[in-house]
C-alpha cells in the first residue's frame, strides 16, 4: 500500500519535472547537497545517512524521496527522541535541509551487503520541481563527527 503511494508520488513528481523543465526561470530552486556520509552501521541491513541540500534559488522545494539500488530509503524525523517516517521534507528558498544526528535522517532497509568503512552507496534523491540528484554517501567510522562551518 505504502509502496504504491510512493510511486504514485514519484511518477508526479517526474511529469511535473517534465512540465518545467523548459521554463528555467530565475526564481527556480538551486540545489547542492554536501556533507554526505554515512556512520558504518552495527546492524548488517540497517543504517543512518546524514547530509544536507542547500537552496540558493528563490523558490522552495520539497524532498520527496530518496531511492537506492543498495536497498530501502526513508525519510525520518527525530522528534522528541522518537523518530518517525515522514513522506516529504521541505527546503526552503535561501535555506537547507539538513540530516544530522539526532534529528532527520536517512534511514537504510534491507541493504543488500554491509556498508563498511571505505564504502560508498549511491542515492538518488528525488524533488517536488528540481531534477533528481544523485550523491555518493562514503561510509565513515561508527564514530564519525562531520565538522560544522566553513
Ligand atoms: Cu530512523
Amino acid at each position: 500500500m505504502s509502496r504504491s503511494l510512493a510511486t504514485i508520488t514519484v511518477l508526479t513528481g517526474a511529469l511535473l519535472l517534465a512540465g518545467c523543465s523548459d521554463s528555467a526561470g530565475s526564481d527556480d530552486a538551486r540545489l547542492s547537497v554536501s556533507g554526505a556520509y554515512i556512520p558504518q552501521p552495527v546492524s548488517a541491513d540497517m543504517a543512518a545517512g546524514f547530509l544536507t541540500i542547500s537552496n540558493s534559488g528563490a523558490a522552495k522545494d520539497e524532498l520527496t524521496s530518496v531511492t537506492s539500488g543498495d536497498g530501502d530509503v526513508t525519510l525520518h524525523e527525530t522528534t522528541g527522541g522518537a523518530m518517525e517516517q515522514v513522506s516529504r521534507l521541505p527546503v526552503p528558498a535561501h535555506g537547507q535541509l539538513v540530516f544530522k544526528s539526532g534529528a532527520n535522517h536517512l534511514m537504510f532497509d534491507k541493504l543488500k551487503r554491509k556498508p563498511t568503512l571505505g564504502d560508498t552507496v549511491t542515492v538518488e534523491l528525488h524533488f517536488a520541481q528540481s531534477d533528481p540528484v544523485v550523491v555518493k554517501m562514503p561510509v565513515k567510522s561508527a564514530t564519525y563527527i562531520p565538522k560544522t562551518g566553513h
